[in-house]
């Protein structure tokens, strides 16, 4: 099992509801280590570009207008398995199938206002961290 690297999200509602800590303690204690860090208001035209592979689907526009309704916290996030490991800890998009225990089930109220962004591979991943944290030397 090799180490990698993936992003997070804790999206307006996250960040509203005062959950940038629990959610952060929530990753820490599984096992990811937080190796960048920022807090930011997206613009429209980063929230669209974010989730441009969705611009087709119905939820785009609510999407774009909920990304940027406050600010987020971003995060890069270490471990091995990381992208997949996220995934799992956030669990399913719709809270309502979420597994017990994940960030989803805990914290979201709806499949749109659903706490947490995760990265969905390992490219993906590469990439928004290389958005998120342009000049940083990752150590
Ligand atoms: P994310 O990209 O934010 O980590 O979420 P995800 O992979 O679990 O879900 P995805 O299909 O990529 O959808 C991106 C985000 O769009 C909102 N959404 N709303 N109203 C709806 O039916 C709907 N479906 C998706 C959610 O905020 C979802 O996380
Ligand atoms: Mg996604």
């Amino acid at each position: 099992m090799s180490t990698e690297r993936t992003l997070t999200i804790v999206k307006p509602d996250g960040v509203a509801a005062h959950l940038t800590g629990a959610v952060l303690a929530h990753l820490e204690k599984a096992g990811f280590k937080i190796v960048a860090l920022r807090r930011l208001h997206l613009s429209r035209a980063q929230a669209e570009g974010f989730y441009a592979v969705h611009r087709e689907r119905g939820f785009y526009q609510d999407l774009v207008r909920f990304m940027t309704e406050g600010p987020v916290v971003v995060a890069a996030l270490e471990r091995d398995n990381a992208v997949a490991e996220l995934r799992r800890v956030m669990g399913a998009t719709d809270p309502a199938k979420a597994d017990a225990g994940t960030l989803r089930k805990l914290y979201a109220t709806s499949i749109e206002r659903n706490v947490i962004h995760g990265s969905d591979a390992v490219e993906t991943a590469r990439q928004e961290i290389a958005y998120f944290f342009p000049q940083s030397d990752l150590l």
